[in-house]
């Protein structure tokens, strides 16, 4: 499960013939993805029109949010009810639990627990892995697009927007745009394609690749560059594990809500800083940084979390407690009150329900969490790293990034603000850059972008009514391109996004 040779290093290949001869996606146009996509909806159809409904409101309730917190409103009302206050923009608790609606198989032979044999991929994302291990992904641990965005919708609840975006970062950086899959883990052959050298300039690596997606801060990984961690980002440790544990108070009681999204933020905002405490390479990114360690902490609270009936009001409550969160890690408690770790084995219990179809986590929910964790500890919302010494991290700044367009504390009372900075520092900005670094045929790479990622983000930039989203001022001087900033921290090597 170590990460081998990146892209760009392999970059020696023959540079090859035209889009004509690929096979898969490339080439064939607007229908390529919209087909696939369409087929994937078409095999359960109202369960996509519900979905895509649910992501509307959702998108909905950002703009009020973002309206009221404009205004100098709270970013999540406290409740008094002991109910979570933090809570996706539609509260799981504001509909009935259904229980028929909110049941999935586990159990049947086709979604049964298997564990995964020597020679299926796993990788350091507890909830593909799991999703492999119930059958919903290819329990090889090689995926496809379209797969991964059903898996993650059906099974979890993700928003749509979400699914797709989180997919198609996967495909385009971690995967084969040929064939349109990626793996969950390490490195992959491509399955009978032959031409992937064609178009890329190496093996696509999987998720495991440093830098990417996956990045530093995690919160039960270790730090990839981490002196100790031997290069190990992918396999959980126990004492991170525990130190979770005592966050949620050493609460062993089934039914009880222990892992809640404040709960995580803390244990997030503790993980940062011990990165920058003992990893002098210490790198955080825009997209596998910010976004992506963040959104997993409060991905625990959310989606491994089970939900059941409140027992006087019969309204959806939706608690996390250890017996769930030791199913979703792989973690057992032995007789002796010893915890063992097996990888790979992450299931969830046959017992767990999924969140209410109506309350979608999504993209919009994700800026919310880095608002308010931003809010929290201002550190998490920092792009930069340590300079190759421990405690050295410097940040890179909001102003210098955006030609002076915006600043920090503008991003921290507007999520609309940091929603379109977010959108051109990860997607406009960034990705036609990387781009080039694993892609021949920039052409094809970008019209991919075109039809998955700026969709999904895109929306963030608002449309009619929303508050106008300023494009950055690149001709500005002293200003600093994304990329170029990463260049000054050590430990940004092979980052792309
Ligand atoms: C296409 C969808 C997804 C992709 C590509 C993806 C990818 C990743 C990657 C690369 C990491 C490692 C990040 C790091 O360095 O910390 C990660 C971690 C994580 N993911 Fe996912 N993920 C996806 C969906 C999900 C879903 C649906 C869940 C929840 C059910 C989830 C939960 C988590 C958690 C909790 C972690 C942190 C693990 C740890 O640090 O110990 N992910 N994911």
């Amino acid at each position: 499960m170590k990460l081998s040779t990146p892209f760009a290093t392999l970059a020696t290949l023959a540079l090859a013939g035209s889009a004509a001869a690929f096979p898969a996606f490339v080439g064939k146009g607007e229908a390529g993805i919209a087909e696939l996509l369409a087929r994937a909806e078409s095999a359960d159809p109202e369960f996509y029109a519900r979905a895509k409904a649910a992501d509307e409101a959702a998108f909905q309730a950002f703009r009020e949010r973002s309206a009221e917190i404009r205004k100098g409103g709270e970013v999540y009302k406290k409740r008094a009810d002991g109910k979570r206050s933090i809570t996706a923009l539609i509260d799981p608790a504001s509909f009935k639990f259904n229980d028929a609606e909110q049941t999935v198989d586990l159990t049947s032979d086709e979604h049964k627990f298997i564990a995964p044999g020597p020679n299926d991929i796993r990788g350091p994302c507890p909830g593909l892995n799991l999703l492999a291990n119930h059958g919903y992904l290819d329990r090889s641990g090689v995926t496809t697009l379209t797969q991964g965005i059903d898996a993650i919708v059906k099974v979890f609840g993700v928003g749509l927007d979400l699914a797709a975006a989180l997919n198609a970062y996967a495909v385009l950086f971690n995967g084969n745009l040929l064939d349109l899959t990626w793996s969950i883990g390490g490195p992959y052959g491509s399955k009978g394609l032959g031409g992937v050298t064609n178009l890329l300039f190496g093996q696509p690596q999987g998720i495991n690749a440093h830098n990417i997606y996956e990045g530093d801060a995690s919160i039960v990984r270790q730090d990839y560059y981490e002196p100790g961690a031997n290069n190990d980002n992918v396999l959980l440790k126990l004492d991170l594990f525990k130190e979770l544990l005592a966050d949620g108070g050493n609460n062993s009681a089934d039914g009880v809500d222990v892992f809640t999204p404040e709960v995580m933020l803390k244990h997030k905002s503790r993980r940062w800083h011990q990165s920058v405490e003992r990893n002098p390479l210490f790198f955080n990114s825009a997209f596998g940084g910010l976004v992506v360690t963040t959104a997993a902490e409060r991905f625990v609270a959310e989606f491994a979390a089970n939900n059941t009936a409140d027992p006087e009001t019969g309204a959806n409550r939706i608690y996390l407690d250890e017996k769930n969160l030791f199913a979703f890690f792989s973690v057992e408690r032995k007789a002796d009150g010893e915890l063992v770790y097996t990888p790979g084995h992450e299931r969830l219990l046959p017992s767990w329900k999924r969140r209410p179809l109506g309350s979608p986590f999504s993209l919009v929910d994700i800026v919310i969490t880095l608002l308010n964790a931003g809010r929290i500890d201002p550190s998490l919302l920092s792009v930069g790293g340590n300079a190759g010494k421990v405690n050295s991290f410097a940040g890179v700044d909001a102003g210098n990034l955006s030609g002076g367009v915006f600043n920090t504390a503008q991003l921290l009372e507007d999520p609309q603000a940091l929603s379109c900075f977010l959108y051109q520092a990860t997607v406009t900005e960034l990705i036609p850059t990387q781009v080039q670094t694993l892609y021949k045929i920039t052409g094809a790479a970008l019209d991919f972008v075109g039809k998955t990622l700026a969709p999904a983000w895109g929306k963030l930039k608002g449309g009619d009514g929303d508050e106008p989203c300023q494009s950055f001022n690149t001709n500005a001087a002293g200003r600093v391109s994304v990329a170029d900033a990463y260049k000054k921290f050590p430990g940004s090597k092979g980052a792309l996004v």
